[in-house]
């Protein structure tokens, strides 16, 4: 597939674009929840607002949104159907879990963390103003969010509730009850608290990939072996891109998506490529430009803090042309493992360098395979 000038812009997020909601759920009233920014960067995700903006609407079967408050405020316990994965690019926040918050787990600048579906959760700004989640929710409809009964009556007596099909009702705004109350969400039983997931301290801390524990790889691609080409990958949730038969994420259920972190020293590209799937990066520090199409005539930045989304097949060379190390977040569609093809042009190169794929997809030395597996195209 071909990209465009005109496509390669309009996949690109800048982070000036990104904006806030300060009424995007049903505690937006409560002591202690205000003001709480939610960002729809990528699909509307979990927002209870008609008002969110989402910056880029094309389905991708994940949503990626953002979560900034100032120091204090907090986001009161809910429960998610899919997947939630938390990106803390800047500052702290602490996470509770359980029917009651009881458990907690600080997140530190650096860490991405996965919490389970059926699972009370909410989460408190404990660092600077503006401490920064990014998020990203498995499927394209999520389904909502059920809110912590607690919650939902202290909500409904601040004039804010919720109908079946998840949209608020603001009294305090012009907003008016239906005269059919049972358009409205029920409160989630209590009785029901004894039939949710059980996550413990331990297990959570399973579910962390911490920015100084993170495994990363320097032969994760077939082209990092071919001078320039130097990039570190280390996978965080499923399998991924990532060609290194030993790669080994540290969070393995179905998300719906595939995250890693790759790093891509100055002066270093990944060569041109394309996989079968939506991929989105995060950009955590530095830029990098993509190099679209064959003919590698197009092209655009991603800067520090912006999203990208490259379109399924399309070729795409990663270049970091800046005097610093990029960093960013690559997350694609779907739990299978990712199968990357590179362009001949890379295959060659890596094979006079003595280095080609194996027939399960993993870089392996040429001369340890047999000649006719050789995946090089005539
Ligand atoms: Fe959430």
């Amino acid at each position: 597939m071909k990209v465009t000038q005109s496509e390669a812009i309009e996949r690109l997020i800048k982070n000036d674009e990104y904006t806030s909601c300060t009424e995007a759920f049903l505690d937006c009233r409560l002591p202690g929840a205000v003001p709480k920014g939610n960002y729809s960067i990528i699909g509307p995700g979990v927002t209870q607002s008609e008002h969110q903006v989402v910056n880029f609407r094309e389905p991708h079967s994940f949503n990626i949104g953002a979560a900034s408050m100032p120091n204090g405020v907090t986001n009161n316990l809910h429960i998610h159907f899919s997947a939630e994965v938390f990106m803390c690019t800047y500052g702290e926040y602490t996470f509770r879990w359980g029917s009651n918050g009881e458990y907690e787990y600080i997140a530190k600048e650096g860490d991405i963390l996965s919490v389970p579906t059926w699972l009370f959760r909410g989460f408190t700004n404990t660092g600077p103003d503006g401490s920064w989640l990014f998020t990203c929710l498995g499927e394209d409809n999520t389904g909502g969010v059920i809110w912590h009964p607690g919650i939902m009556q202290a909500a409904n007596e601040s004039g804010m509730y919720l109908t079946k099909n998840n949209m608020l009702i603001d009294l305090k705004n012009g907003g008016h009850l239906p005269e059919d109350k049972t358009q409205l969400m029920d409160h989630f039983p209590e009785s029901e608290f004894v039939n949710l997931r059980k996550v413990s301290l331990a297990d959570m801390s399973q579910r962390v990939s911490a920015r100084d524990n993170r495994v990363f790889s320097s032969c994760a691609l077939l082209d990092s072996v071919i001078p320039g080409h130097s990039c570190e990958i280390a996978p965080v949730i499923g399998y991924g891109v990532s060609q290194d038969r030993n790669s080994q994420p540290p969070i393995t259920n179905p998300h719906n998506f595939t995250i890693e972190v790759v790093k891509i020293p100055a002066g270093n590209e990944i060569g041109s490529f394309r996989i079968d799937e939506k991929m989105v990066i995060i950009q955590t520090s530095g830029e990098v430009e993509i190099i679209f199409n064959q003919e590698k005539d197009i092209s655009i930045t991603v800067g520090d803090k912006d999203t990208y989304s490259i379109p399924k097949n399309a070729w795409r060379t990663i270049a970091n042309k800046s005097a610093n190390e990029a960093e960013f977040i690559m997350i694609t569609a779907g739990d299978m493992r990712k199968r990357p093809e590179f362009e001949n042009k890379i295959k060659t190169l890596a094979y006079e360098l003595g280095y080609t794929i194996d027939s399960s997809g993993y870089v392996v030395k040429a001369n340890l395979i047999i000649e006719d597996s050789l995946l090089l195209d005539e």
